[in-house]
């Protein structure tokens, strides 16, 4: 077979000709001498109508014949048709059934998340998934068409290293020719070398963490891009990552119109995040949190809450009521509703549980540790758009961050928080680039120096200022899809209890 089939997405180019789709056969509805197949390539949805009386027998047969999943082939007739999903139909001459499909395991009914990641091989081809690896992608080439344009080279941190970056307690080690290696946390450091090679580069690859929590924030493996900048400070690299930012939203609103309405994404909040990123310090942060505005807040949300989850139990009794009369693409839809208001209820009481407990913990905030995801969720709800936290506290942060020249107890380090709760998308901030205090840094975190050497060379050949930061893309599409989890959001999740498929 050769790929000389028409695309779904390029039908408007082929109105009124004859053209051959190739896919798997999405839905059927049938009524005499006529089926309804809609047809999925990747592309997009297509309805093909295929009548008894124009096609031969065994065109008939295949339509008759396939199953959901089926892969199909339709030779037809295209037709521009505004009331038609993707605004086309086609009207079939001809069918070859490819592969029947057994009985398909994913359902139009609700199936538990732990069923759906069992089967996410094929729960990829849904249309919700669809649309968000759809974003994911657009989101990828935003980040390199960004820093192409500004100068940025593109350069590859290694995968297998020596020494940890990001804190011993999340590294993979695994046995390398009878020694320790370990995943990479972060390309940062290597990126470091990279810059005072070239100026401004960045890096685009998978890092892995240990990471023994189950939230809705965590894998173990991600995709993280890396710029480092030689001669950047830190006022410097927020800019760069509030432009960068600016860029992938306003590129996903003008380019993925149609997968942000698939998820029901309210675009108000996106819109609003092209630009203007207010700057907030640590310690102004802290006193959001702890303030009675967050305390009402999270009264004010359980409220809503509770409300959305009883608009929801009426809903849903009257699908009920309604399913006995209710016509077959009606009962389709009420069922589709109903796995969409079953998906959101279960993230409701999951909310009800933990705002009490959100609250709590914020009350309790002591100035000095670090924020957890729901601190950083609480101070999002002030913000109509993403803000950009810096000057930490040095004591949680990193060994390689510069320290405030205003305030030793501070780092200059940098994080980008999301708004409507999604928290932090982006860390980093200006580097350290005195060779004593690097070394010093290194034994109080108590890691081996002797895996530095190299990096300190960095500061012992023209050593500049320099800043960079490393931008997490699963949780970046997770905030633009407006999803609840981020493990939708890379094709094979890798969690603590996830390896399969
Ligand atoms: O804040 P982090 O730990 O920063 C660094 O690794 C720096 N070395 C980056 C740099 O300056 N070059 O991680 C950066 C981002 C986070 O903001 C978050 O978006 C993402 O990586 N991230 C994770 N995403 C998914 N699952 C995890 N377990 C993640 N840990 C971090
Ligand atoms: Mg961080």
């Amino acid at each position: 077979m050769t790929p000389d089939h028409t695309y779904i997405e390029s039908l408007k180019e082929h109105v009124g000709e004859e053209v051959t789709l190739r896919g798997w056969l999405y839905n059927k509805r049938s009524s005499k001498g006529l089926h309804f197949l809609v047809l999925r390539d990747g592309t997009g949805l297509c309805q093909c109508v295929v009548n008894e009386g124009e096609v031969d027998t065994a065109s008939w047969r295949a339509a008759e014949e396939a199953t959901q999943e089926s892969s199909i082939e339709l030779k037809g007739i295209v037709n521009a048709d505004e009331r038609q999903i993707g605004g086309f139909e086609l009207q079939v001459r001809s069918a070859v059934l490819i592969h029947q499909a057994e009985e398909y395991p994913i359902t139009p009914k609700e199936h538990g998340v732990d069923f759906l990641m069992n089967h996410r091989h094929l729960w990829l081809r849904s249309r919700r998934q669809w649309a968000i690896l759809r974003i994911r992608n657009r989101v990828i080439m935003s980040i390199h068409e960004f820093f192409q344009s500004q100068g940025f080279l593109q350069t590859d941190a290694p995968i297998l290293t020596g020494t940890a970056v990001e804190g011993t307690s999340t590294l993979f080690e695994m046995e390398y020719f009878g020694r320790s290696a370990y995943l990479t946390q972060s390309g940062q450091l290597h990126g470091e070398a990279m810059a005072m090679a070239f100026g401004k580069i960045y890096t685009f690859g998978p890092t892995f963490r240990a990471e023994k929590s189950k939230t809705r924030r965590h894998l173990t493996e991600f995709w993280m891009i890396e710029p480092e900048m030689a001669f950047y400070d830190l006022d410097a690299a927020m800019q760069l990552a509030e432009d960068m930012l600016s860029r992938i939203v306003s590129d996903a609103l003008r380019d993925c119109a149609e997968e942000l309405e698939v998820l029901n994404r309210d675009l108000e909040p996106l819109k609003r995040s092209i630009g203007n990123y207010p700057r907030v310090t640590y310690s102004e942060a802290v006193d959001i949190l702890q303030s009675e505005k967050t305390a009402q807040m999270v009264a004010d949300k359980i409220a809503s809450l509770k409300q959305e989850s009883l608009d929801n139990s009426k809903e849903l009794s009257e699908g009920k009521a309604a399913y006995g009369q209710a016509k077959k693409w009606q009962k389709r839809k009420i069922d589709a509703r109903e796995v969409e208001i079953q998906r959101r209820d279960s993230e409701i009481e999951e909310q009800l549980r933990n705002l009490p407990k959100w609250l709590e913990s914020a009350r309790n905030f002591e100035w000095g540790t670090d924020f957890g995801g729901s601190d950083e969720t609480l101070i999002t709800w002030h913000f109509d758009r993403p803000i950009i936290v810096h000057r930490f506290p040095a004591v949680f942060k990193a060994f390689y961050m510069k320290r405030d020249p205003e305030d030793d107890r501070l780092a200059m380090g940098m994080d980008v928080l999301a708004p409507e709760g999604y928290g932090e998308i982006v860390g980093g901030g200006e580097r350290a680039t005195d060779l004593a205090f690097l070394q010093d840094q290194v034994k109080a975190h108590g890691l081996p120096e002797e895996a530095f050497t190299w990096y300190f060379d960095l500061r012992r050949y023209g050593s500049v200022p320099h800043s960079g930061f490393g931008l997490g893309l699963e949780r970046t599409v997770t905030w633009i899809c407006g999803i609840h989890h981020l493990r939708e959001t890379i094709p094979f999740a890798r969690t603590l209890d996830r390896l399969y498929p």
